[in-house]
């Protein structure tokens, strides 16, 4: 029977990990009698043994809390910076865990967490984690929690900018976090009647975004709000990208060839940078309307968790410590309808979860007449 649980939160923070951290620990505590011992700042603070002692006291008060009260980080265990060297420290990680006598170590993040769980367990560690980021993008996992809190927000941005668009005739062009995945500016897009979606599932054309403006601008619309994701990239750079990655894969046995086709990705990558900057400059050139930017960016991760997401992190987290309990380990706690499931990480890891091509959401938004900048 586990006695001593582990819990630590890493990737980028996001609304609802509090949450989810007292439904694990509340559960585990009082409903099994556990002991749990948080560790700071993610997988760094497991290696550097920096513990906090969670009881009823810690764990209370913090629903509503955003961030996280553990900290987090982006270091991963295998390829963590000290000085200035990149080195394995997994040993390390599996040492505090052994001084600790834990019988369980439960890992809050994000697919790149998912990854580096799956390496210790896959050193011998009881690894069980949770499935948390904005962005929505992990396999395995019917959604994640914070994605809600985010889509809140992105929407009342939209909401806003609509009357200020409006009243100057302006494009305004608003560019929503998601990483590679669009969940976020397609539903804040949707929910929030953005006239033009772009995600990096659908490359779009930059004519095609124009002249769905000027056909709005033709029809008495003098505004509109295009919704872009931080991952979003033309055809052209699409085509650029995978023309490199084919030359990448075909000269495998040519370091000197694979080298330059690296180059030629890491700059169309540099170019992708200030995409969302040039995407409103190009409209203006091809509208004559003027256009304005605003980036959401990290504003879509702070504060108070929505009422769904503390929902979630709680059932998910409840869910983890009765799997705790029953020794199941090596696996993420999915939210499965209105249930959890336990979802081996090898099924988790190396996967993004992107949306579908025949995504409701898609076709919804093709429906009302949104350009999604491909046709
Ligand atoms: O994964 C969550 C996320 O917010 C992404 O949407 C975004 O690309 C990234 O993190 C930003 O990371 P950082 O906070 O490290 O700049």
């Amino acid at each position: 029977m586990a006695q001593f649980v582990g819990i630590l939160t890493a990737g980028g923070d996001s609304p609802g990990l509090n949450a989810a951290i007292r439904g694990v620990g509340k559960a585990a505590i009082g409903a099994y009698g556990m002991q749990i011992i948080g560790f700071r700042d993610g997988f760094r603070g497991l290696m550097q043994d920096r513990t906090v002692r969670l009881t009823g006291a810690e764990l209370s008060g913090i629903l509503t809390i955003g961030g996280t009260i553990l900290g987090t980080s982006r270091d991963k265990p295998h390829k963590m910076p000290v000085g200035d060297q990149t080195m394995d420290m997994t040993n390390v990680m599996v040492e505090t865990y052994m001084r600790h006598h834990l019988d369980a170590l439960v890992c809050l993040g994000g697919g790149g967490t998912q990854k580096n769980a799956y390496h210790l367990s896959q050193h011998g560690l009881n690894v069980i984690t949770l499935p948390k980021t904005i962005d929505n993008d992990v396999s395995g996992t019917d959604m994640t929690f914070g994605f809600d809190t985010a889509l809140g927000i992105a929407t009342e941005a939209i909401d806003r900018l609509h009357s200020t668009a409006h009243s100057h005739h302006r494009i305004i062009v608003v560019e929503l976090m998601g990483h590679n995945a669009g969940w976020l500016a397609l539903g804040a897009g949707l929910a929030g009647g953005a006239d033009v979606i772009l995600i990096p599932e659908i490359p779009y054309d930059v004519n095609v975004v124009a002249e769905a403006i000027r056909r709005r601008q033709r029809r008495g619309s003098g505004f509109s709000i295009v919704a872009v994701s931080e991952g979003a990239i033309s055809k052209e750079i699409a085509q650029a990208l995978s023309k490199a990655e084919a030359e990448k894969k075909a000269n495998n046995d040519d370091e000197k060839k694979k080298a330059k086709a690296k180059a030629k990705m890491a700059k169309l990558k540099v170019a992708l940078q200030d995409g969302t900057l040039q995407l409103s400059r190009q409209l203006e050139e091809l509208t004559g309307l003027e256009s304005r930017v605003t980036i959401l960016g990290h504003l879509q991760r702070g504060g108070t968790p929505s009422a769904a997401d503390r929902l979630l992190a709680t059932r998910l987290g409840t869910a983890c410590a009765e799997m705790i309990q029953k020794g199941v380990f090596g696996v993420m706690v999915a939210a499965r309808g209105d249930g959890a499931e336990a979802v081996p990480l090898e099924q988790v890891v190396g996967r993004r979860r992107t949306v579908p091509l025949d995504h409701s959401w898609i076709t919804a938004a093709r429906e009302i007449g949104v350009c999604l900048g491909d046709d």
